[in-house]
């Protein structure tokens, strides 16, 4: 794990999907008196089309590149934003040290099962965001955090086990682990 560092100001979760980082982002963010931004949204808005829609008429690659783009512009702005980044940000080796550069990158971390209960009957279906599990949730999640867990430990510099844990828990430790004091 790395040691939080100066680069951007900004307050990054990161972490597999469904594991609460834009519920959790958004709300931090309130708290905080910070912008909140979340990187799905964000290509969604610049595009003009779903997460789904790109994976299926450009493919994986131009998402990541996409995506890519904007945590990059992201990183570019002064004030500090608190950034829910999608599960795959931590795929490439320039957004890992986008990552690394910024105030703090927290990564969000629950056990298989846990996130195959909040995520699955819907993934199951071909439904919603996360075209990356289609089929069989659990299957695919489960490749995809043997082949990500260690990418989210080397960008983060605190490691948050959602299990178990409400929303607000969840907050709680964001801020007593940071040491940033909420304004509302
Ligand atoms: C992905 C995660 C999704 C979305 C896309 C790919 C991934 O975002 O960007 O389906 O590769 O883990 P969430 O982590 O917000 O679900």
């Amino acid at each position: 794990m790395n040691p939080p560092t100066s680069g951007s100001p900004h307050l990054v979760l990161v972490g597999l999907m469904g594991t609460g980082k834009s519920t959790v982002g958004r709300r931090i963010a309130h708290k905080l008196g910070w912008e909140f931004l979340d990187t799905d949204d964000e290509i969604n808005r610049l595009t003009g089309r779903t997460v789904r829609q790109i994976f299926e008429t450009d493919g994986e690659e131009f998402f990541r590149q996409v995506e890519h783009d904007v945590l990059a512009a992201a990183c570019q702005l002064t004030t500090p934003h608190v950034i829910a980044g999608a599960g795959g940000i931590i795929l490439r080796p320039d957004n890992r040290q986008l990552l690394k550069n910024s105030r703090f990158v927290i990564w969000l971390n629950a056990p298989l099962p846990v996130l195959v209960e909040r995520i699955g009957q819907r993934a199951a279906k071909g439904d919603g965001h996360r075209p990356l599990i289609d089929g069989n949730p659990a299957e695919r999640l489960q490749k995809l955090y043997v082949e990500r867990e260690s990418l989210y430990r080397d960008v983060s510099s605190i490691e948050i086990d959602v299990e178990g844990l409400q929303v607000q828990d969840v907050i709680d430790k964001v801020l007593t682990e940071t040491g940033l004091e909420a304004n509302s």
